[in-house]
């Protein structure tokens, strides 16, 4: 883990681009951590060891606290791949909250982006990187279920917390659907940003980890349900990915 563009990891002080990941990094070998016996022979490596994860997150609620620190917020969880980051986040954001001057009072309320779940690969791959216009079809195809009622957060402090952001359409359509209700703040915290090659890509206010353009499982990250009891964030091999295809 040296400096970015250099061999693998790099930090940069005040948070930045969160823990840049360069695209030659290798990972760790499998045989190095536990891991589900299930997915034996489905993963072709490690990417981020959860504890590095749970270390980075600590970090990250220590710099929503700096910013937004004696405010009450709602935390809007994105589920179903935000749901461990956010069940940590806050936890660390309450144990700081608790130990410092500084007290957050939080709400908590989830959403669910229905066109997710078709085949995130696909969609991902597909779809998505390839339409053009912001207004198109898959955007107006995504839907927002479960909160019991957006127009509860006009006037309020709101914190967006998602796993990751690929080409940044699924925030934007949230994002654009929540301002109307005229919140007083709203930040967004993703646990991972995906390097894509797209100029205009979204960038959230807080992130743990910038990532190469790969897809990722773990951490409540899925692939078509599977490996979200999986720990770490690893990188799928082919064998995993026929296994699990729909
Ligand atoms: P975006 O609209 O391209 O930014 O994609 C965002 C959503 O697609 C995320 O919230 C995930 O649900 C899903 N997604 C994108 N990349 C991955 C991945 O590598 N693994 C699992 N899900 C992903
Ligand atoms: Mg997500």
């Amino acid at each position: 883990m040296a400096g970015e563009g250099g061999s693998s990891v790099a930090v940069r002080s005040g948070g930045g681009r969160g823990i840049v990941i360069s695209d030659n990094w290798p990972g760790y070998s499998l045989d190095l951590f536990t891991y589900p016996q299930h997915y034996y022979g489905d993963l072709e490596y490690v990417l981020i060891p959860h504890g590095i994860i749970v270390d980075r997150t600590e970090r990250l609620a220590k710099d929503i606290m700096q910013d937004i620190g004696d405010n009450d917020i709602v935390v809007l969880c994105v589920l179903k791949g935000g749901y461990k980051f956010c069940a940590d986040l806050v936890e660390h954001i309450k144990n700081l909250s608790r130990n410092s001057e500084r007290f957050i009072s939080m709400k908590v309320d989830f959403v669910r982006l229905k066109s997710y779940h078709v085949d995130t690969l696909f969609f991902w791959t597909s779809d998505l990187m390839q339409t053009p216009q912001e207004n198109d079809q898959s955007m107006q195809d995504m839907q927002i279920m479960g909160a019991d009622d957006l127009s509860k957060l006009t006037g309020k402090n709101v914190l967006i917390v998602e796993d990751i952001v690929g080409t940044g359409r699924t925030m934007k359509v949230l994002l654009n659907n929540i301002e109307k209700y005229k919140p007083k703040m709203i930040k967004v915290a993703s646990l991972l940003v995906k390097r894509t090659s797209r100029p205009d890509g979204y960038r959230p206010d807080y992130y743990g980890f910038e990532i190469p353009d790969l897809f990722v499982v773990g951490y409540a990250l899925d692939y078509n349900e599977h490996f979200r009891d999986l720990n770490h964030i690893c990188v799928i091999n082919d064998h995993g990915k026929a296994k699990y295809r729909v």
